[in-house]
């Protein structure tokens, strides 16, 4: 059974949507137990990440596997080794699954043309982050009460399109999962293709507000991919006045989500991070059982040890 990479939600089905977020759900009661014994995976970061890292590794653990951790520091990488050459050490030590991310577009995908093991996408540079998508999903069909729930639902993506890998992976599993789009954003901040998505662009979070947004979904404005010198916003109190998520949004019953890390006080309100209108908590510890089904499905071993 060749490896099932996971690098893109582009394409995605709700078939393969609900898949996954079954899976995790019987991970998350416990039902399966160790399904990655065995197995060898490897943890290779190479841009920073706290959430993303941290569950991965939880993940791996939990399901039983055996786990490598490996970062640009202290690795070869210092010493000028490249993507494929390190790749391509991994696999022959053996990895069964290679979990990367990295800050150039494409480097997933650049990485499976290279190993046996299955590649996970954990996020490069401006190009997606499918497992990011996936517990998004996760948390919020847990909150509106399963997954047939999110259908029909209005969501409003909200910021920083344009360098947001985040973006690219959940407007293709969204709308896939059946729910309605609507990206709120200053023109600086999309992608000169952002009409391909066909998404009505709305100029405020006031907006988006009524036009019935069910989830305020805010990005982070993404300082370190703002080169060249021009700023994308005029001024950050600006920015937030428009585009960040206040209580007054919230009180007509929408939740809020972001991927974290927030910057308080600009994408979302700082008294409302942690509120009970917010899945950001949620989000994050969804992480945990959709990466243990993501790294189960990928190497087919998902349901190999289901308790019976
Ligand atoms: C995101 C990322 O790194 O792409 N965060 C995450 O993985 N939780 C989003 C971001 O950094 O803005």
């Amino acid at each position: 059974m060749p490896a099932r990479n996971l690098l893109t939600l582009e394409g995605t089905s709700r078939a393969d949507l609900r898949e996954v977020l079954d899976l995790a759900r019987d991970y998350a009661s416990g039902t399966v137990d160790r399904p990655l014994a065995g197995k060898i995976v490897c943890l290779a970061f190479f841009e920073a990440s706290t959430r993303t890292a941290v569950s991965f590794e939880l993940a791996a653990r939990r399901a039983g596997a055996d786990v490598i951790s490996l970062s640009e520091r202290g690795s070869s990488i210092q010493k000028g080794e490249g993507l494929i050459d390190t790749i391509v050490t991994l696999d022959s030590l053996g990895a069964d699954a290679i979990v990367l991310r990295h800050p150039a577009a494409g480097a997933a995908r650049l990485a499976a043309l290279h190993t046996e093991a299955a590649v996970i996408n954990a996020g490069d540079g401006r190009g997606q982050h499918p497992t990011q998508a996936l517990l998004d999903l996760h948390a919020l069909s847990g909150h509106l009460g399963g997954f047939d729930e999110l259908e029909g639902r209005k969501v409003a993506v909200v910021g920083d399109v344009v360098h947001s890998r985040v973006a690219r992976s959940i407007i293709p599993a969204f709308r896939a999962a059946g729910m309605e789009l609507a990206i709120v954003a200053p023109q600086t901040l999309l992608p000169l293709d952002a009409g391909a998505w066909g998404l009505p662009v709305l100029p405020s979070v006031d907006d988006a507000v009524d036009w019935g947004a069910d989830v305020l979904y805010a990005l982070r404005l993404q300082k370190e991919r703002m080169t060249g010198g021009s700023p994308r916003v005029p001024s950050v109190p600006e920015y937030a006045r428009f585009y960040g998520v206040a209580r007054r949004h919230l009180a007509g019953g929408a939740v809020v989500m972001h991927p974290g890390p927030v910057n308080r006080g600009v994408e979302v309100a700082g008294d409302v991070v942690l509120d009970a209108s917010s899945l950001i908590p949620d989000q994050v510890a969804s992480g945990v059982a959709v990466r243990s089904a993501v790294l189960a499905l990928s190497m087919d071993v998902a349901r190999s040890r289901v308790a019976a």
